[in-house]
C-alpha cells in the first residue's frame, strides 16, 4: 500500500529506534528525565524561545496554548477551516470555555485586514471579548499553504498593540521552514506560543512541542499535568525527537517536490502546492468519497477524505518519488 492519508503514518527510522533503545531516562514528572530536558532545551534554542515543553500530541499543545492566552467566555480568532475548530473535539470550548470566531479565507491564510473587523474589546459589555489569534502555518485544510512572514509579523504586531495574544499551530512548522527558506526562529519570533509536531513530517512515532517564554511554559507544564499529559520515562520518546530534529528536515524538500509532482500528474497547477499536502475535488467523477477511496485502495493507494467531495494526499518520507508517480497515475485514471 502507498499510504498518503497523512504524514503521521511514518514508522520510526533505524536511527530513531536505536536512540530510543539507548535513551537515558528518569521520571519526567519529577523533572528528572535528561533526554526530555535535552529535547526541550534544543527546541527552545532552535525556536529562539526561552523554554519548551514535550507533549504527547499536537491537540494537547493547541489546547494548552489556547488556555494560556484566554479566560472563559472569550473569543479565539481563527480561519474558518482551522484545525483547532474542526478537528480537535471542540477542546477550546471544553477546556478553555472559549468561542471560536472563524474568519473565511481562501486557503487558510489570515490577513490582519480579515482579523481586525472581528476583534472585540473587553469593555463594551455585549459581544464576547477577543483574547487571541490562531495562526495555522502551514494550513492543513487550506492545502499546506503558507503565511508570508511579513503577514505573520503584521498579525502579531497589530494583535499585541491591542493586548491580544498569538498562538501558532505550527503542526508542520518545519515544512513551512523548508518551503519558505525562513528560519524557524524568525518564523515564530513574534508569536506568544508555538506548537509543532514531531510525529508528522519529522517522522517521530509520538510527540509535539510547545514553546514560549519561561513563565508561560511553567504554567503550560501545569495544564499538561491536568490534561493527563505528565509522562514518566518519556525520554524513550524524546530520543526520537532529538534524532528527528537533526536528520528529518533535510527530507522535507523531497516531500514537497513529490507533492508537486502528484499535483501535476492529476491536473493541478504544481505552483499551487507549497508544502506536502495536495487537496483535490472529485465532484466531477460522480463518486462518493467512500467509493473513490475504495477504488483507489484496490489500486494500492490510501488517501483521506476531508469533507464534502475533497480528497487529501500527504507526502512523507515513507513514500518515494516512484510511489507518488504510481499513486498519481491511479488517481488520474479515476478522475478522467
Ligand atoms: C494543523 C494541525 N494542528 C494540530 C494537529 C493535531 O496534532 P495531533 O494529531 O498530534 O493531536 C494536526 C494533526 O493533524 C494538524 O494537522
Amino acid at each position: 500500500m502507498i499510504d498518503l492519508r497523512s504524514d503521521t503514518v511514518t514508522k520510526p527510522t533505524a536511527a530513531m529506534r536505536r536512540a530510543m533503545a539507548e535513551a537515558e531516562v528518569g521520571d519526567d514528572v519529577y523533572g528528572e528525565d535528561p533526554t526530555v530536558r535535552k529535547l526541550e532545551e534544543r527546541v527552545a534554542e532552535i525556536l529562539g524561545k526561552q523554554a519548551s515543553l514535550f507533549l504527547p500530541s499536537g491537540t494537547m499543545g493547541n489546547t494548552i496554548g489556547i488556555k494560556l492566552h484566554t479566560r472563559h467566555g472569550e473569543e479565539v480568532v481563527c480561519d474558518h477551516r482551522a484545525h483547532i475548530l474542526d478537528w480537535e473535539m471542540s477542546m477550546m470550548a471544553w477546556f478553555s470555555g472559549c468561542l471560536a470566531r472563524p474568519v473565511p479565507t481562501e486557503h487558510g491564510v489570515l490577513r490582519w485586514s480579515d482579523i481586525e473587523p472581528v476583534v472585540r474589546p473587553r469593555t463594551t459589555g455585549f459581544p464576547a471579548p477577543t483574547a487571541m489569534i490562531n495562526i495555522e502555518h502551514p494550513h492543513n485544510m487550506g492545502g499546506g499553504t503558507l503565511f508570508p512572514i511579513e503577514k505573520i509579523e503584521e498579525i502579531c504586531d497589530r494583535a499585541h498593540e491591542r493586548g491580544l495574544k498569538v498562538h501558532m499551530d505550527g503542526a508542520r512548522l518545519f515544512n513551512a521552514v523548508a518551503a519558505s527558506g525562513e528560519t524557524a526562529a524568525r518564523t515564530v519570533a513574534k508569536t506568544d506560543s508555538v506548537m509543532f509536531c514531531l510525529s508528522k513530517g519529522l517522522g517521530c512515532p509520538v510527540g509535539s512541542m510547545l514553546a514560549g517564554d519561561a513563565a508561560t511554559m511553567a504554567e503550560a507544564r501545569l495544564y499538561r499535568k491536568r490534561l493527563g499529559g505528565g509522562m514518566r520515562q518519556a525520554g524513550i520518546l524524546a530520543a526520537a525527537g532529538l534524532v528527528a530534529l537533526q536528520t528529518s528536515p533535510r527530507h522535507l524538500q523531497d516531500d514537497h517536490a513529490n507533492a508537486k509532482l502528484m499535483a501535476e500528474r492529476i491536473g493541478i497547477d504544481p505552483r499551487e502546492i507549497q508544502t506536502n499536502i495536495v487537496i483535490f475535488d472529485i465532484a466531477s467523477t460522480g463518486l462518493s468519497p467512500a467509493a473513490f477511496l475504495g477504488r483507489l485502495k484496490s489500486s494500492g493507494v490510501l488517501a483521506g477524505s476531508v469533507g464534502g467531495t475533497r480528497i487529501r494526499l500527504v507526502t512523507h518520507f515513507d513514500v518515494s518519488r516512484e510511489d507518488c508517480v504510481c499513486a498519481a497515475d491511479a488517481i488520474a485514471a479515476l478522475l478522467c
